[in-house]
């Protein structure tokens, strides 16, 4: 059985059925993720985590891959990144899966990116509800190809209700313009009479975030140390982590360690 019983850990290791016997031999007294995970303050998790998920192309070239390849193996980290998130008990957790940037890639690369989305939502969407995760798509959707955008309306609307955790997938997405798109909802309002000043609260109440907590951590791997226009309004003052392991070999260890390196910061909001 396993030792530690902080924050629903045993929940996750019995929740996981067959995986679990290898769970249970990582986390072995005085092993590496059992020392991570009791140096974890449950009290003080963040409550919602970004992640750039970086160096698909690179894992896959060091294996003498295609880069299909890399970004296939990601959609495991993806998969146990999300489970570990929700059973840990993180209130929000966005994945920058697809930017407005990224169409630049040949062609075939975006479409298999496409094609690799639409199979994680095929697969995952039943798990994803039976676990009470609410799923949402942020970026500019409605530039998406129509088969792509079937299959995120399909999972939104399963798990719009869901109250455990909600996981952003950011598709076609950039910080400037979702700060364009905010302006312009603004601005529409104000056209249509509502003409009270802008403030700060209005801004993050037009976000494609809205509601949601702003992130307390912000995950970056592969080791570039840039923000990739990546949800610049919400993380004004979010503790960024930049790792070096690449996302494809990006899993639970390496997410208990980003928290734990959180737990390590002195979060002062420009105070002392
Ligand atoms: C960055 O690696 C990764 C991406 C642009 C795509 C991320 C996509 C996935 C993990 C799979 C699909 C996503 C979901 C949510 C199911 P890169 O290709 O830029 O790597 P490189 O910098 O090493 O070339």
């Amino acid at each position: 059985m396993y030792p530690y019983e902080i924050f629903g850990l045993t929940a996750i290791i019995d929740s996981f059925g067959e995986r679990s016997m290898k769970l249970e031999a990582f986390a072995e007294t005085g092993s590496e993720e059992a020392v991570l995970l009791e140096s974890i303050d449950a009290g003080r998790l963040p409550r919602h985590i970004a992640v750039i998920m970086d160096g698909n192309g690179r894992w896959a070239g060091l294996r003498k891959l295609p880069r299909a390849a890399g970004h296939r193996t990601g959609i495991d980290s993806v998969r146990d990144i999300v489970e570990s998130c929700r059973k840990l008990g993180i209130e929000a957790l966005t994945l920058y899966a697809f930017s407005t940037e990224n169409w630049k890639r040949p062609k075939l690369e975006v479409r298999t990116l496409m094609r690799l989305l639409k199979e994680y939502i095929r697969r995952e969407m039943r798990n994803v509800h039976e676990n009470n995760i609410r799923f949402q798509s942020i970026g500019r959707i409605h530039e998406l190809d129509e088969s792509v955008r079937e299959e995120l309306r399909r999972f939104t609307e399963l798990t719009g209700q869901n109250t455990g955790m909600t996981l952003n997938i950011a598709l076609n997405y950039s910080g400037r313009a979702e700060l364009t798109d905010a302006v312009n909802r603004i601005l529409s309002e104000y056209r249509s009479g509502d003409q009270s000043d802008v403030t700060e609260e209005k801004i993050s109440n037009s976000l494609y975030t809205a509601g949601l907590p702003d992130p307390d951590l912000l995950i970056r791997t592969s080791g570039e140390i840039r923000i990739s226009n990546f949800l610049l309004w919400q993380i004004a003052y979010s503790e960024i982590y930049v790792t070096p392991t690449l996302w494809p070999d990006f899993r639970r260890k390496h997410l208990l360690e980003a928290i734990a390196t959180y737990q390590l910061r002195d979060r002062r909001y420009g105070g002392i």
